[in-house]
């Protein structure tokens, strides 16, 4: 649908620039900007309604959404007990954690991205190793650097507090008799290799058992993803600015700085940023080498071809047996991915929305400030010197040589992009599930 209309807008734009240069390239007087410009600027505001995900029927149900909020917050879902979504992902950092890379059992190797606007992508991580976000939550749960929990755990916890059970049963009928110490180990989850405890336990356990645990884990990962449906963002400054530009509403046009005019005309523009920061989640949702240089004493980072491998390995990915739509959207989606290796070293564009609120920036966190990220753009290529990982995209020959000037004001416009803050009733812990 948006795709439709943004090739709809392009269309026009081309059709009809060549019979009106003169058009193009005189201001108007009405706001300064040229028609391509503006429908380039109309492109990323307002924020649509989210796409669906048919792969999980509770995405939209509030029930399931309260319980998704109450576990999101839970630390019981950690195999210390000390770990929630929210130690990563905080509310009063746009669900970030201010560092580099997240520190979680151990520490990890990339950044956590902001959860305001999560709903609008198709592939999650910034490898896109998850096709939806309940199945992007049963990862990190058992992730040993992350979260360190298990299924079973997870299912168990659920289902010895009363209140947490009823609040489960209601959205998703009646739990498995996890009571049943025999069949249901407190601490099972599959690790083929492994010799740990949870992983001979979940060995020794019946198909139909291990089957029952895995459709909790997954509807507990459902109901996360409902909550995070929530977590909107838009009526931003830079929201504000264009809908009173599309409205003619004059007074309301100076929302935005003078530098922070000039910004958005080169982000669009000359700078060609919105070439993959696209639409109005500022991002493609595509996966891109930008060339950053591998860094020295890290280990390489394959991106998004390691991403499609485990996507297509994921038994909790769309097509599999606990999607509530396994012959969909999501099967198209992952028949039509590109072989990986030449997506090596790519990674999906983030979005720019509350970007002044998100360092450190980049996949591993390696630059800690908006200007460091320009500089790095500003500077074009690095030395060939420099070991890089895959191959860097020809389009970033397009962005020219940035002036500081340039600098600041690209820098100003980002700063627009900070959203309007979201209700207290949906960044707080809540009371009961
Ligand atoms: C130890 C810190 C940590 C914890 C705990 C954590 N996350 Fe994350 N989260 C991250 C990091 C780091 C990434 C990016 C990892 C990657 O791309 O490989 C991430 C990525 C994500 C993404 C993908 C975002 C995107 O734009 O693709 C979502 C959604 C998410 N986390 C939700 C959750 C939820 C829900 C929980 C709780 C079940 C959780 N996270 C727990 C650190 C954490
Ligand atoms: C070819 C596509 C492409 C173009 C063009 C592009 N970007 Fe990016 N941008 C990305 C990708 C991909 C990343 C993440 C790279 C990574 O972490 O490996 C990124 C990261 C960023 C980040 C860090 C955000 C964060 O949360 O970590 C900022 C800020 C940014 N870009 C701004 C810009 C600006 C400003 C321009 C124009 C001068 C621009 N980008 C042009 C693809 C692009």
């Amino acid at each position: 649908m948006s795709l439709l209309r943004a090739s709809t807008i392009t269309t026009i734009v081309l059709a009809t620039a060549p019979s009106l240069p003169a058009l193009a390239d005189v201001p108007s007087p009405v706001d300064g900007y040229r028609p391509d410009e503006r429908a380039a600027i109309y492109a990323l505001s307002p924020l649509p309604a989210p796409p669906r995900d048919s792969s999980n029927r509770v995405a939209a149900d509030a029930r399931a959404a309260r319980l998704g909020q109450y576990l999101f917050f839970d630390l019981r879902l950690s195999g210390n007990g000390k770990i929630s979504c929210a130690t990563c992902h905080q509310p009063g950092r746009a669900f970030t954690d201010g560092r580099p890379v997240s520190l979680g059992l151990a520490t990890g190797t990339r950044n956590a991205p902001t959860l305001i606007g999560v709903r609008a992508n198709h592939w999650f991580f910034w490898d896109g190793r998850a096709d939806s976000l309940w199945s992007q939550v049963l990862q990190v749960v058992e992730s040993p650097i992350e979260m360190g929990g298990d299924r079973s755990h997870v299912a168990q916890t659920i289902y010895h507090d009363a209140p947490l059970r009823q609040a489960y049963e209601a959205v998703f009928g009646y739990m498995p008799p996890l009571a049943d110490a025999a069949r249901f180990p407190r601490r099972a989850r599959p690790d083929p290799d492994g010799q740990s405890e949870p992983a001979q336990a979940w060995r020794a356990m019946a198909a139909a058992d291990r089957k029952a645990v895995d459709r909790v884990f997954s509807n507990a990962g459902k109901a996360i993803e409902a909550y995070e449906r929530l977590l909107v963002g838009g009526n931003s400054p830079f929201d504000r600015y264009v809908a009173a530009l599309r409205s003619a509403d004059h007074g309301r046009k100076t929302a935005l700085s003078r530098a922070a005019r000039r910004g958005l005309q080169l982000f669009v523009g000359a700078a060609h940023c919105s070439l993959c920061h696209s639409g109005p989640g500022f991002s493609d949702g595509e996966f891109h080498n930008i060339g950053l240089p591998q860094r020295p004493g890290s280990e390489p980072d394959g991106g998004r071809a390691d991403g499609i491998r485990k996507v297509i390995a994921n038994p909790f990915n769309g097509i599999g047996a606990y999607s509530d739509d396994p012959t969909g959207t999501a099967k198209d989606r992952l028949e039509f991915l590109p072989p990986p290796d030449p997506q090596l070293g790519k990674f999906r564009t983030p979005t720019l929305r509350n970007v002044a609120l998100t360092g450190p920036y980049m996949h591993d966190g390696r630059f800690n400030t908006l200007p460091e990220v320009l500089a790095f753009y500003a500077s074009g290529k690095a030395a060939d010197s420099e070991p890089m990982v895959g191959q860097r995209e020809q389009t970033l020959d397009l962005i020219p040589h940035l002036t500081p000037r340039q600098i600041s004001d690209l820098i100003a416009f980002l700063g627009t992009l900070t959203d309007a803050p979201l209700p207290p009733s949906v960044i707080r812990r809540a009371r009961a599930p």
